[in-house]
């Protein structure tokens, strides 16, 4: 959607064309305070930036594309909304959990920044952009963060299938050339380690303020991290609802095969197969030769440190 997205503001216009460009990247990429992203987006996230004020209560969830964004949206919604819907009469039966919980960023990209204003409290709101780009209300207020993010080389595997997906915009993109693009962070929204560093670094800092989750461990352990998410937010498990196994149920009502096969109505087309494809960690071995992997791993290593998926 972004990507279509016309630029009319000279202001940002301006801005834009002194900005460092990717030519490789089939679809208009500068560079913006460290981060490569769409150019037409690049006017959303500077007026996000500028006047997004979230409310107290908002709850927002962060991540790189192809981390588990639709999953955690997903999650994070029905936790927060589990006393106004049954399983049976629940929103993401016929909507997308991008429906549920919309992009910041794009709705000020479509200049339609009132969209979320229309939304009830306690909203869900998701967004793709780095720390350093939120706007200094949505820093200091005391609205929780939940960031999930995933091994870089099973998002790469991720990502290349969604953007040669795009109108055949990028059908001639292979995935070697997808491979190098993203280990020199010029992908949409990359580097990847730069954005996970970010979310983590302040982690440390305001724990209370930001979760880190991780997508493999999320896989391994969904139940837990449903627990972690509500405890997060401030909306802990009853004992009544612990007994209930509504935890657990949670878990699997937005488990992949779940989401994947509810009936979803989307607006553009046939997004289900660019949010659900194959759900698993390791995919990137089917893709990646032991190399390519090895030097995936010694980027990451260099650039997290400590940090491990
Ligand atoms: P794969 O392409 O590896 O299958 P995002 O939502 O950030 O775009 O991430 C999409 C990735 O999350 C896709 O990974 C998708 O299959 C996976 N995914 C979507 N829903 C999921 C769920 N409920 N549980 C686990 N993985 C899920």
């Amino acid at each position: 959607v972004v990507s279509k997205i016309e630029i009319t503001d000279s202001k940002y216009k301006k801005l834009i064309d002194s900005l460092p460009k990717e030519e490789r990247f089939p679809v208009g990429l500068r560079k913006y305070q460290g981060f490569w992203q769409f150019q037409n987006g690049i006017p959303g996230v500077l007026a996000m930036k500028e006047d997004f004020n979230p409310r107290p209560n908002d709850v927002i969830v962060s991540s790189f594309p192809k981390s588990g964004t639709t999953w955690l949206k997903a999650l994070t919604f029905t936790i927060m909304h589990r006393d106004k819907y049954t399983f049976s009469n629940h929103p993401l039966l016929k909507l997308s959990p991008h429906d549920c919980v919309p992009f910041i960023e794009l709705h000020y990209a479509l200049r339609d920044k009132q969209y979320l204003e229309t939304l009830p409290s306690p909203r869900v709101l998701g967004t793709h952009v780095p720390y350093s780009l939120l706007s200094d209300n949505t820093k200091i207020s005391t609205c929780p963060i939940i960031h999930i993010c995933r091994d870089p080389k099973d998002v790469i595997v991720s990502f290349w299938h969604m953007f040669t997906k795009f109108d055949g915009l990028m059908e001639s993109l292979s995935f070697e050339q997808m491979y190098e693009l993203f280990c020199e962070g010029r992908v949409h929204i990359g580097p990847v380690w730069d954005h996970v560093l970010e979310y983590y670094t302040k982690s440390l800092i305001s724990p209370k303020k930001i979760l880190i989750l991780k997508y493999e461990e999320m896989l391994k352990d969904p139940t837990n991290g449903v627990m972690r998410i509500a405890n997060f937010i401030g909306c802990p498990f009853s004992e009544e609802e612990m007994k209930s196994c509504l935890v657990e149920k949670i878990a699997e009502f937005c488990s992949f095969n779940k989401l994947r096969n509810f009936d979803i109505k989307q607006n553009e087309g046939n997004l289900k197969s660019y949010y659900y494809r194959k759900g698993i960690v390791g995919d990137w071995q089917n893709y990646m030769t032991p190399e390519m992997a090895n030097k995936l791993d010694e980027v990451t290593k260099e650039k997290l440190c400590d940090f491990t998926f």
